[in-house]
């Protein structure tokens, strides 16, 4: 089944969003497979980012990354790589949709409190960055609702 990265930014985490954040893509259907606290090292936060390194705010973005824990998550379902993009909404939060993560919980790009995967490559390449492969749980849920 598809698998996605998905990370709770510092900011998101200082600002008490992670239930409202987990919830949404909960609600929606999505499934967590595996959840951790991390405070990145510059040094992670730079390969995570590693294809933006060319961009002027890089430097800013990797020290911001690696200012304090984030949630790092994968989330599993069918199309879960495009859907939580929607989820997250558009990158400046200034841009985003309201009813999107971003359109209703963000202001500015530098401070935009969630990751997402953006397509099947950086997802298998993000999950593997950040967990282990016993870190990922398989399981049913056991209580039917149309979700597997
Ligand atoms: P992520 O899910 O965090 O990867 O965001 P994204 O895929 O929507 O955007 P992208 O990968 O292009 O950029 C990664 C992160 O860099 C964004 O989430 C922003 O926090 C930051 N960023 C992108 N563009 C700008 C910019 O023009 N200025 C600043 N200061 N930060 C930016
Ligand atoms: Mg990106």
């Amino acid at each position: 089944m598809e698998q996605t990265f998905i990370a709770i930014k510092p900011d998101g985490v200082q600002r008490g969003l992670i239930s409202e954040i987990v919830s949404r893509f909960e609600r929606k259907g999505f499934k967590l497979v595996a959840i951790k606290v991390v405070v990145p090292s510059k040094e992670f936060a730079q390969k995570h980012y590693h294809d933006l390194k060319e961009r002027p705010f890089f430097n800013g973005l990797c020290d911001f990354l690696s200012s304090g824990p984030v949630i790092a998550m994968v989330w599993e379902g069918e199309g879960v790589i495009k859907y939580g993009r929607k989820l997250i909404g558009a990158t400046d939060p200034q841009k985003s949709e309201p009813g999107t993560i971003r359109g209703d919980l963000a202001v500015v790009v530098g401070r935009n409190i969630i990751h997402g995967s953006d397509g099947p490559e950086t997802a298998k390449d993000e999950i593997n960055l950040w967990f282990k492969p016993e870190d990922l749980h398989q399981f049913r849920y056991l209580i039917k609702s149309g979700m597997s």
